[in-house]
């Protein structure tokens, strides 16, 4: 069977950042370490006043398709995954292909064009819908290109506001991709939930605490299921396990849950139980407040025993790198936790061709899902190409009032106008609701 995958991937940040230890954590009255130890973050990615998901989708775009000396009419298909869209008929792959059909020959009249909404796990929906279009022969020879695109704000003063961020991960699809082959086999935990949404607003209606524990009783459902279709993961044969990070914090919680689940090692559990006089672990999280404290006492526990130390340090630590200094990217995410892993492989000069990655998405809503990639012969080049150190290290840092200005600019709700802070450099620029960007 022909491989089917991740060919080539672009990052494209938000061009402002802001400092959370230094800058938001003073505000706030809290102790730096809440955000750099407790959270796991040091800065979120922010778009200037002239970006937002269509310019940063676009830019993407069109760095991956220079980059692999791509013309329109060698994508078959463009989907955008998002839950920042402000338009409820036409989808913001039109807008992205109108940016990109201004500066490339040809255009994209007869490419299938959409947007796909499940909160954060659409950007992966769309990598599946892309994969089977291809798997069932319909492609003509073509690539499909999937944007990931969100600006992830909260309403300011909202738990969730330290975890904000904004960027866009461009993927193009492809038979014998250069990066990743992707797995037939994935298995889901999908429910029924209501502690993070969006009805007719911007800003989410978040129960935080909630949805930390959703989050872990989908993922957890979803490897169960994985394992129905694929066998038994064993940990050696799995390099990396990139997760959704909402923040790293949360993947903290999620490896736990992965090495129990992947090792089948219950012995701190017996021992805990041995103490407790129960077992600390039910199949499904619930509200019991005595059994969060026990699997909280697991987890301590756990985390402090140094086969696991180890197998976090290799495994999860290494997914993590670019989520620390951009925050949420929502639907991008768990694309961006992939990237950081096999850079850091790249970086330790590791050879990564025919090794496994498992892959944990996740979408409030709520539903997880669990695929395994196998790493490509071409990944060096893939992510060597990329400049996203570059593009964080250039990032404007805002200062307390220039941040409520920027959260004001991007609030649908307000209509405000502030300096640029940055200048566009050969990239798109949002000039107006329902009009394409146009290239400086
Ligand atoms: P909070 O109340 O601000 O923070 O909200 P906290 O008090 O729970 O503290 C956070 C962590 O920092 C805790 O660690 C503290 O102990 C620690 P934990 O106990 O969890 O391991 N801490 C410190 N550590 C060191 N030094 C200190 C210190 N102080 C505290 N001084 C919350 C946290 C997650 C609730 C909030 O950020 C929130 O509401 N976020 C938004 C929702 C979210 O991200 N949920 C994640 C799961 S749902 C998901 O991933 C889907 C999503 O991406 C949306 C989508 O799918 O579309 C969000």
């Amino acid at each position: 069977m022909t491989a089917v995958g991740i060919d080539a991937i672009e990052i494209w940040t938000g061009n402002l950042k802001l400092d959370l230890p230094g800058t938001f954590a003073p505000e706030k009255g809290e102790d730096p370490e809440k955000y750099t130890k407790g959270l796991g973050l040091n800065a979120s990615s922010f778009p200037d006043s002239y970006e937002d998901i269509v310019t940063m989708g676009a830019n993407a775009s069109h760095r991956l398709m220079e980059r692999k000396g791509l013309e329109p009419d060698g994508i078959g298909r463009i989907d955008v995954a998002t839950e920042s869209s402000f338009d409820n008929s036409k989808p913001v792959s039109t807008y992205v292909a109108g940016c990109l059909e201004g500066v490339f020959e040809g255009d994209f009249h007869h490419a299938n064009k959409g947007e796909r909404k499940f909160a954060c796990i659409a950007g992966t929906q769309s990598l599946d819908d892309a994969y089977n279009w291809i798997r069932a022969d319909r492609n003509r020879g073509r690539s499909a290109l999937v944007i990931a695109t969100d600006t992830a704000l909260y309403a300011r003063g909202d738990a969730g506001e330290a975890t904000q961020g904004a960027g866009a991960v461009a993927m193009l699809i492809s038979e014998n991709p250069d990066l990743v082959e992707l797995s037939t086999e994935q298995g889901y935990g999908s429910a029924d939930e209501t502690d993070f949404l969006k009805p007719n607003q911007q800003f989410p209606s978040v129960d935080g605490k909630r949805s930390v524990q959703v989050y872990l009783a989908r993922m957890r459902e979803a490897l169960t299921d994985y394992e129905s279709v694929a066998g038994d993961v064993h940990p050696d044969d799995i390099a990396f396990i990139p997760f959704h990070t909402p923040f790293p914090g949360m993947v903290r919680k999620a490896g736990l849950l992965g090495y129990r689940h992947i090792t089948r090692d219950t012995t701190i559990e017996d021992d805990l139980a041995d103490e407790i006089g129960r077992q600390p672990r039910r199949e499904a999280f619930d509200d019991d407040e005595a059994f969060r404290d026990s699997v909280r006492e697991y987890m301590d526990l756990l985390k402090g025993t140094d086969r696991y130390k180890a197998w976090y340090d290799a495994t999860i630590d290494p997914t993590l790198t670019l989520s620390r200094e951009v925050g949420n990217w929502y639907t991008g995410s768990v694309h961006i936790a992939r990237v950081s892993a096999l850079k850091n492989a790249l970086e330790a000069g590791r050879d990564m061709a025919g090794e496994t990655i498992l892959v944990g998405s996740y979408g409030s809503g709520a539903q997880a899902e669990i695929h395994a990639e196998t790493v490509q012969d071409g990944w060096t080049d893939e992510i060597e190409a990329l400049n996203v150190d570059d593009q964080l290290a250039d990032r404007y840092d805002l200062s307390w009032a220039d941040y409520e200005e920027v959260h004001d600019v991007h609030n649908h709700e307000m209509d405000v106008d502030v300096e640029e802070f940055t200048t566009p450099d050969g990239e798109f620029v949002f000039d107006g609701w329902g009009r394409m960007g146009e290239r400086k």
